[in-house]
């Protein structure tokens, strides 16, 4: 069994940067690593996650959005995570169940509850680790305008949308303090990654 590792934290965090590093850290060490985020690449997925993120769908019911979040995980994990970890894969996921939490269940205020059983009902797997990159709403979407990144569906909420998520993953962090490890990431790329390396090294027994 290999091992799953994920990423969360509100747009602009860096994340995808934090990833990049560290699977080619980890795979200079030689270990088989994907890095993969929902719906990665996987075609019905995709196909879902499309209709959630279209800027068209202003009527969506945010139930329909938490379902439609728990089919595209299902099928991710089916296709590709779990054959990697059973290929003994270290897996490193940006986003996973705790966005859905999150984004669904504090800020879209469906209950975080709720959001968890239809969420137990659709993932087999629980992170080995997850890394929450705090950095407060008002940097990141400095960093967005100052990227000129496209803004999609949920990019477009206004600032008190961010402000409940990134209290919300706070909220989550206190839930789950053996799983979720918070890392300042309003800091250089290096120190970031350094604390990162240290807690994956830790799990990794080395
Ligand atoms: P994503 O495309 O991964 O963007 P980012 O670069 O910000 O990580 O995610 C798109 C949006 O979907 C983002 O605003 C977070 C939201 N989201 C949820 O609301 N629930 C979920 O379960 C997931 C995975 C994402």
């Amino acid at each position: 069994m290999g091992y799953f590792i994920t990423f969360e934290g509100g747009e602009g965090t860096g994340k995808t940067t934090i990833i990049t590093y560290l699977s080619k850290y980890l795979e200079g060490k030689g270990y088989g690593v994907i890095s993969t985020r929902e719906p990665g690449g996987i075609d019905i997925a995709e196909q879902i996650r499309n209709i959630i993120l279209d800027v068209k769908n202003t009527k969506m019911d945010y139930r329909t959005e938490a379902l439609l979040y728990a089919a595209s995980r299902t099928q991710h994990l089916a296709e590709k995570v779990i054959p990697a970890l059973n290929e003994n894969k270290i897996v490193l996921c940006d986003r996973y169940l705790d966005s859905s939490l999150v984004y669904q269940g504090i800020a879209r205020n469906l209950g975080i509850e709720n959001v968890l059983k239809i969420n137990m009902f659709a993932t087999k797997y629980m992170p080995d680790i997850t890394f929450f990159i705090d950095v407060k709403p008002e940097i990141c979407f400095k960093r967005i305008k100052d990227n000129n990144r496209a803004m999609d569906r949920l990019d477009l909420e206004n600032m008190d949308f961010h402000n409940m998520v990134y209290e919300g993953y706070k909220t989550i962090a206190k839930m789950y303090p053996e799983r979720i490890v918070s890392i300042n990431g309003d800091r250089t790329i290096e120190e970031i990654i350094n604390d990162i390396k240290q807690r994956i090294d830790k799990l990794l027994g080395e």
